[in-house]
This record gives structure tokens, C-alpha cells and sequence, in this order.
């Protein structure tokens, strides 16, 4: 196969969800459809159950599994798909939206009783930033939900974008027959006994045919009346509208019973990118280069305290990786050479020689990486585009044993490095402050603090609404600015300012007052 062929043929994608929509269900389901694995329940859930909370040993646990289910790849037609996993639990949220710039697309899992939730708007948000494409799944259509029509508006209206209905129900609930297929032009009838095998779907070239009352009956007339408004009210399916994302095609089904699935997965195939170009501070890498490159997306702490060795997740932007070949590891100037890198089919790991655009392969690291780090054969390019964003919640960190000052300060340095959390550190008086999105990741740190590096801490509350990176081409009034706030002004780990706001009303405050300064929720501007 040639390059270009190994390039056409993969598909990087997440699948993306509030928890319990069906993510977990529907992943597993493309890995069965897919033929990766043979029965359901071979995936087990990642997701940390919203009662265990501040369970610590069920978060070490999950993260075993976590790292087992990283990236599943698999073959399916010829074609090579690899299904980046996400965390389900929310307060790992920054670990989604990092997953997210290592893909080329994404399906969304919507829960039709529940519609648009709020996970699910901000992982939308992230998506609109880097114009991922989207495609809808729409689940759980054996319960009674939202009326499809309803169920469009809103996704329209709140994740901001322009919906494309590929599937279309035909009732719901109980009262559930079926879907009608808008791209291949088939009816698939469902029956909630079949479960666990794959129903075949009857095609239906004509809606006006009669066939469709011997399969629907009833319902026949209501969906030639809805096809009539979908063709009135909603844009035909567009390829390029899709790819720049600015279109979803939408999905109807039941994860659960295997139904909508196979509908799902053949579309995707057929419509979704190939690795795409990405974007270095120094120039734009086509993923047809020849020579390779990537960058690191995520960390994976080895679970085993005496090794304190971890897992790079490395996405291949162009050329070919190849094992036992030196490359350049960009921020430390080094030549590294791996000789066990590894890549993730279906539930196995194994080592791989060769990986291609759009792969994602586990490096063993031993503390050379951190998370965005740039891996080229030796080209000097820095990738951009693995932001953060401001985190929600705040505490001061202090060392609670004077002799393991500098463990703590190695454990905070390489756990934020891994991105559990962010660090900034006052620039007044020099205290650390932890940043996160979920409470439970002051445990992990406090926990893993005290089992890999022996160190201990404690937290001191402090009050702070927002963490914003600010700009100005105005270098008088930013001097001025922080100056006047230097108690609120901190330095993140890249020594960039922020301006840790401790209100709603102090940052409008402060942006009224400074109009020259720029202030970003997220290090990527
Ligand atoms: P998540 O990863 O997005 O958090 O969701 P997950 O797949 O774990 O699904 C959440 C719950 O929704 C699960 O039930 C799952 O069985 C159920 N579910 C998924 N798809 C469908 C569907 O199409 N129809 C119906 N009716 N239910 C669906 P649970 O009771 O929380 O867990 P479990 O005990 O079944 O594993």
C-alpha cells in the first residue's frame, strides 16, 4: 500500500457525550459492528460512577482501564479507524478537550429524553474552535424523548450549528418502528428482541410506495409528512459544509439495542476526513509530508508506584513513524529513539514498527515529555493548539513537610506536566495555586503526590472566579495593569501573565477600565 493510501484509508475520531447519553454503549457497539470485538461488554465503562466521587482506589482503577481503552483501532473495509477515547467523568474535562485536538472529527452522543446538556455544550465549544466536523447520534430512541423536530431546533439553536437529519425516526418510545435512512434511502425496522444481533435493513427507493405501510403501517402517512418538511426545512447534506464544520448530518438509534449503528458506522466511513493539516507556529504540516512528525495529547501515569514511568500518547500529524529511528524532541533539543512503541487494537496493545498520519502510538517516557511537546525528524516546528482553559476551581497548595520541599515542588511539576491540573504562582508573593475543572482532581493530586513522590500538601481556600491570559499591544497600559493588580496577577507554567480574577465584577471591572487589554479563557490566542 502506498503512503497516500495508508493516509486515504484512517479515520481519527472521538466519540463525545454528557455522561450516561451512551457513549461507552455506542463506542462498544462501532468496535462490534466494526468487527474489532465479538461481544458486547468487552469495553468496560471508563466512566468513574457519579457515587464514588472521592473514591481514590476506584479513580487508580479507572485509570488502568482508561489506559487499555486510550485508542482503540481497527480495521473495517479496508478501512483503519482509531476511536479516541474520553474520560466520562466531567471533572476530566481538560483531558477531553486535549483528546480533542488530536482527532479529525467527532460523533456526538445526544440522549433524545434529555436533549442538549451541558457537557456536551462545552465539548461543542471546543470542537467550534478548531472547526472539527460533527456528526449526531441522537440515542436512546426506545425511550419515550423529545420530538425529533424539537430535538433539531435545539441542537441547532444551542450547540450553533447547522443540522442535516441523515436518519429520521419513526416513533419513539414504545411505540419506536424504525428508522428511515435519508443518505442510503432504506428503512430498518426495529425489534427490541434483537439485541444483541445485526437486523437487516429493506430498501425503500419510493416513500409514496405502498411497501412502506406493510412495514410501518400507521406511521407510514406521519413520516411521509415529515420527510416532505425535512426536504423543506433543512439543507441538503453537503460534503464540504460537513468537513469544515459547519454541518452535522444527524442519527437516530439505540445504541443499546444495536439499532441505527451499522448506519452510523457506514456513513462515517463514506463522509468522514482522512488525517488532516496541522498547524505549527512555525508553518502548516500536511499530513502527506514525508518526513514524520506529532506532538504529545495526553500522559499516562504508570500505575505502578515503584516505576514511576509513563505512557505519551503521540498523534502522527505526517510521515511515518518508525521504530528504533531518532527523532527530534523539539522543547529539549534531544535525540530520542524508542524502541517499544506501542499501538492500540481493540482491547490489544502491541509494538509497533510503522505508524502513519492519524495513528496515535504509546511512548514509554521516562520523564522527557509533557503534554503538546513536538516529536519531527529534524525540523524545528512547534505544534500549537493544545490550549488550556481557565479552570473553575482554585486552592492555594502549601508543603505540609518542610523536608520534602523539593518532591513536592518534582510532583507538582511533572503532575501538572501530565495536565491533572494547572499550576500558576502568584507573582506578588510567590504562592502556588492549583487550577482544575473537577474537585476530585485536588484528591488525585493530593493522593498521587503522597504515593509517587512522597510528598504531602494541603489546601488553602482562595477565592477566584476565573483564570484569564492577557495581551496588549498597549505595553503601557499592561504595565500599568499589572502593576495596580499585582496581587491578582500570576504566571502560568510558561511564565505567560494571568490575571486570576476573584469576581464576575472584577473582570468586568477590570475590562472596562483597561480597554486595551486583552483578556482569554484559553492559552490559545
Ligand atoms: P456514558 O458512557 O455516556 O456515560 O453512557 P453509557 O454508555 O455508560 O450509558 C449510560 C446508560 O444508558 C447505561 O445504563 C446504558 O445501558 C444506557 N443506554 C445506552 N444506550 C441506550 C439506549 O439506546 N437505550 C436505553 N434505553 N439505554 C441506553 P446504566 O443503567 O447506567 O448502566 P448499565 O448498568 O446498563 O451498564
Amino acid at each position: 500500500m502506498t503512503f497516500q493510501e495508508e493516509l486515504d484509508r484512517r479515520r481519527t475520531f472521538a466519540v463525545i457525550a454528557h455522561p450516561d447519553a451512551g457513549k461507552t454503549t455506542l463506542t462498544e457497539k462501532l468496535l462490534l459492528f466494526g468487527g474489532a470485538i465479538h461481544v458486547a461488554g468487552a469495553v468496560k465503562s471508563n466512566k468513574i460512577r457519579k457515587t464514588a466521587t472521592s473514591d481514590f482506589m476506584e479513580i487508580e482503577k479507572q485509570r488502568g482501564i482508561s489506559v487499555a481503552t486510550s485508542v482503540m483501532g481497527f480495521e473495517f473495509n479496508g478501512d483503519k479507524i482509531n476511536i479516541l477515547d474520553t474520560p466520562g467523568h466531567q471533572d476530566f474535562a481538560e483531558d477531553t478537550y486535549r483528546t480533542l485536538t488530536a482527532v479529525d472529527s467527532v460523533i456526538v452522543v445526544i440522549d433524545a429524553a434529555k436533549g442538549v446538556e451541558a457537557q456536551t455544550l462545552k465539548l461543542m465549544e471546543v470542537c467550534r474552535m478548531r472547526h472539527t466536523p460533527v456528526i449526531v447520534f441522537i440515542n436512546k430512541m426506545d425511550r419515550l424523548g423529545l420530538d425529533a423536530f424539537d430535538l433539531m431546533d435545539e441542537i441547532e439553536k444551542e450547540l450553533r450549528i447547522q443540522v442535516c437529519p441523515l436518519s429520521w425516526p419513526i416513533g419513539m418510545g414504545n411505540a419506536f418502528k424504525g428508522v428511515y435512512n435519508l443518505f442510503e434511502k432504506n428503512l430498518q425496522l426495529f425489534t427490541s428482541s434483537e439485541k444483541q444481533t445485526i437486523a437487516d435493513s429493506v430498501a425503500i427507493e419510493d416513500i409514496h410506495s405502498p411497501e412502506l405501510e406493510r412495514y410501518t403501517g400507521d406511521a407510514a402517512r406521519k413520516l411521509r409528512e415529515n420527510l416532505e418538511i425535512i426536504e423543506g426545512v433543512y439543507p441538503a447534506f453537503d460534503l464540504c459544509a460537513y468537513r469544515s464544520g459547519h454541518l452535522a448530518p444527524v442519527f437516530f438509534g439505540s445504541a443499546l439495542n444495536n439499532f441505527g449503528v451499522r448506519e452510523l458506522l457506514n456513513c462515517f466511513v463514506r463522509i468522514a476526513p482522512s488525517p488532516r493539516d496541522f498547524d505549527a507556529l512555525e508553518r502548516t504540516v500536511r499530513a502527506s509530508e514525508q518526513r514524520f512528525s506529532g506532538f504529545v495529547f495526553k500522559i499516562h501515569a504508570n500505575m505502578d508506584p515503584n516505576h514511576r514511568d509513563r505512557i505519551a500518547f503521540i498523534r502522527i500529524c505526517s510521515g511515518i513513524f518508525e521504530r528504533n529511528r531518532n527523532y527530534l524532541h523539539v522543547r529539549l533539543g534531544k535525540s530520542l529513539k524508542f524502541a517499544n512503541p506501542t499501538s492500540f487494537m481493540a482491547e490489544k496493545k502491541s509494538i509497533v514498527d510503522q505508524a502513519f498520519p492519524g495513528d496515535i502510538i504509546g511512548l514509554y517516557d521516562t520523564g522527557n515529555f509533557k503534554i503538546g511537546d513536538t516529536l519531527t525528524e529534524n525540523e524545528t516546528i512547534h505544534f500549537k493548539g493544545i490550549p488550556s482553559f481557565s479552570p473553575e476551581l482554585f486552592r492555594y497548595v502549601e508543603n505540609s513537610d518542610p523536608i520534602r520541599y523539593k518532591q513536592l515542588a518534582k510532583g507538582l511539576e511533572q503532575l501538572t506536566d501530565e495536565g491533572v491540573a494547572q499550576l500558576f504562582v502568584n507573582q506578588a508573593n510567590g504562592r502556588k495555586v492549583i487550577g482544575t475543572v473537577g474537585a476530585l482532581q485536588f484528591d488525585v493530586i493530593q493522593y498521587r503526590l503522597e504515593h509517587e513522590y512522597g510528598a504531602s500538601c494541603r489546601y488553602e481556600p482562595i477565592q477566584l472566579h476565573k483564570a484569564c491570559w492577557i495581551t496588549s499591544t498597549n505595553k503601557a497600559q499592561l504595565e500599568d495593569f499589572k502593576k495596580r493588580k499585582i496581587q491578582y496577577m500570576a504566571w502560568d507554567k510558561e511564565k505567560r501573565d494571568v490575571f486570576m480574577a476573584e469576581s464576575p465584577y472584577a473582570l468586568s471591572m477590570a475590562q472596562e477600565k483597561f480597554p486595551d487589554i486583552r483578556f482569554f479563557f484559553t492559552s490559545e490566542f
